[in-house]
């Protein structure tokens, strides 16, 4: 597939093809050619054809989230991700997979169809254009550590969530991530993230934040390597340490109280601290707020 603009590795529009899991009363609304890509090949979760395919699907969520203590029931899959919502990602055709990454999947024997190495899942909200991203995974880590060196799948979480994006037309994106979570490097790719929440105990992990930004060409370029794009930079005020449960409360009271944050940057990993930059702002206005008010 091709795109109009250089992204950070190439060789993944060559090895890759597109997918999208969609509802088929979902589909219309969705771009399944994002930035003119290929025609992404749509899965359908209501018909009985799709099933090897979300099998595959659902042991890649497996693969990825399973070591992060969050895989997702596969009811959980079909109510909250494959109906309601939209996914796209990336996916190998079995013929031409790698040994070592057919035997991580557990591909079937006699499975010709395409097996998903990337996905984006994300939901509508109430208004039109904002949607919540519920998940995000690339199977490029874990088939690194499977023992796939000899091919290069850098960059694929972060072309992912920048193409899906598009497909699903969002204008106003919102999500829920770890303060140590390493896609957190991803998510800043789009931009400084409004702080939403810092602390967040009605989630299963606490140390849990919630984040948004506007989608815009630029925003979308620059998360999948643009070299053409640069993004407005924001000097951070103070630095967040991902385990400090303690800042984290501290700054959820701020932004209850109504003060305004955004994540400007990427985090500073070092001998076993993360440091999340954190800058104040008077308000969430155009380029760093939009649709929770304020
Ligand atoms: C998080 C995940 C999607 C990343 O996938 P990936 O294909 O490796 O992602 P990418 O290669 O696009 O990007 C990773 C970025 O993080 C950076 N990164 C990761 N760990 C880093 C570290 N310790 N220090 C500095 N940068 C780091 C990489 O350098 C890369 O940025 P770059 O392209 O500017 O070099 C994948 O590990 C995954 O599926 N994890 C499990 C599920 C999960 O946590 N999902 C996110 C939930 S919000």
């Amino acid at each position: 597939m091709q795109l109009p603009f250089a992204v950070r590795n190439p060789s993944l529009l060559t090895q890759l093809t597109p997918y999208v899991v969609a509802a088929p009363f979902n589909r219309p609304l969705l771009d399944v050619s994002p930035f003119g890509a290929s025609p992404a090949t749509v899965i359908d979760p209501t018909k009985l054809e799709s099933a090897s395919f979300l099998d595959l699907l659902h042991r890649l969520d497996g693969l990825t989230f399973g070591p992060e203590g969050m895989p997702m029931p596969k009811w959980v899959f079909y109510d909250c991700a494959e109906i309601p919502g939209a996914i796209y990602g990336l996916a190998c055709p079995a013929e031409r997979l790698w040994p070592v990454a057919r035997e991580l999947f557990q591909v079937p024997d006699g499975y010709a169809g395409l097996v998903p190495l990337s996905m984006y899942i994300a939901l509508p909200m109430q208004t039109r254009g904002v949607w919540f991203g519920h998940n995000l995974a690339s199977a490029g880590p874990a088939l690194r550590t499977a023992g796939l060196l000899d091919v290069d799948l850098r960059g694929l979480g972060a072309l992912t969530k920048g193409l899906a994006l598009r497909c699903f037309g969002a204008r106003t994106f919102w999500g829920a991530t770890q303060w140590l979570s390493k896609a957190l490097f991803i998510h800043v790719k789009f931009g400084p993230l409004r702080l939403a929440t810092a602390w967040t105990p009605a989630h299963s992990e606490h140390e849990t934040l919630t984040y948004g930004f506007d989608v815009t060409d630029a925003s979308l370029r620059a998360s999948m390597g643009d070299p053409t794009v640069t993004l407005p930079k924001i000097d951070p005020d103070f630095w967040l340490e991902g385990h400090d449960t303690t800042a984290m409360r501290d700054l959820q009271d701020r932004i209850e109280a109504g003060e305004r944050f955004v994540i400007p940057g990427a985090p500073r990993h070092s001998q076993g601290a993360v440091h999340v930059p954190i800058t104040q702002v008077p308000a969430w206005g155009p380029g760093l707020g939009h649709g929770l008010g304020g």
